[in-house]
């Protein structure tokens, strides 16, 4: 099974329409059996995806090719045995929600690799001090 964690900046101009993408993203990774989570703060998405080789190769090919972001670096992309963010689609998670993201965050990597854990946390303490 493979993980993939990139981030990528929202095209200036580009007013995202969250849900939409995360509609989008639930849908499709359903369909295909990807999991993972989005963490958007406005500006930048961190996301991981998780499932089988040929999914996430998919998935992230139609993610890259999405003008609504850009400058996508990937993060880590390892081989993993089972999936480390659970059976969710696509979790979410944004600064300033009633449910305090950094909590989410930290519930939702819980069984996620220790670097990848710390990236996610280290964005959403950023961007939550931003
Ligand atoms: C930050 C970001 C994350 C996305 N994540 C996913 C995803 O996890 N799965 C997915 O299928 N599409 C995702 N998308 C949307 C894809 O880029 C693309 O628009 C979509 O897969 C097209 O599917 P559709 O033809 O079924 O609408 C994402 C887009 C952005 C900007």
């Amino acid at each position: 099974m493979r993980q993939l964690v990139y981030i990528s900046t929202l095209r200036r101009g580009e007013s995202v329409d969250a849900e939409q993408i995360l509609a989008q993203s639930r849908r499709n990774n359903a369909r295909d059996r990807v999991t993972g989570l989005l963490f958007f703060d406005g500006k930048r998405f961190l996301q991981a995806l998780e499932g089988e080789e040929g999914a996430v190769n998919a998935a992230f090919a139609r993610i890259q090719a999405d003008a609504r972001h850009y400058a996508l670096v990937v993060l880590s992309n390892r081989t993993i045995a089972s999936r480390e963010f659970g059976e969710w689609a696509m979790a979410y998670a944004k600064p300033g929600e009633a449910a305090d993201a950094l909590d989410r965050v930290v519930r939702l990597t819980a069984e996620a690799d220790a670097g990848v854990r710390a990236t996610f946390e280290g964005f959403a303490k950023v961007r939550r001090a931003a």
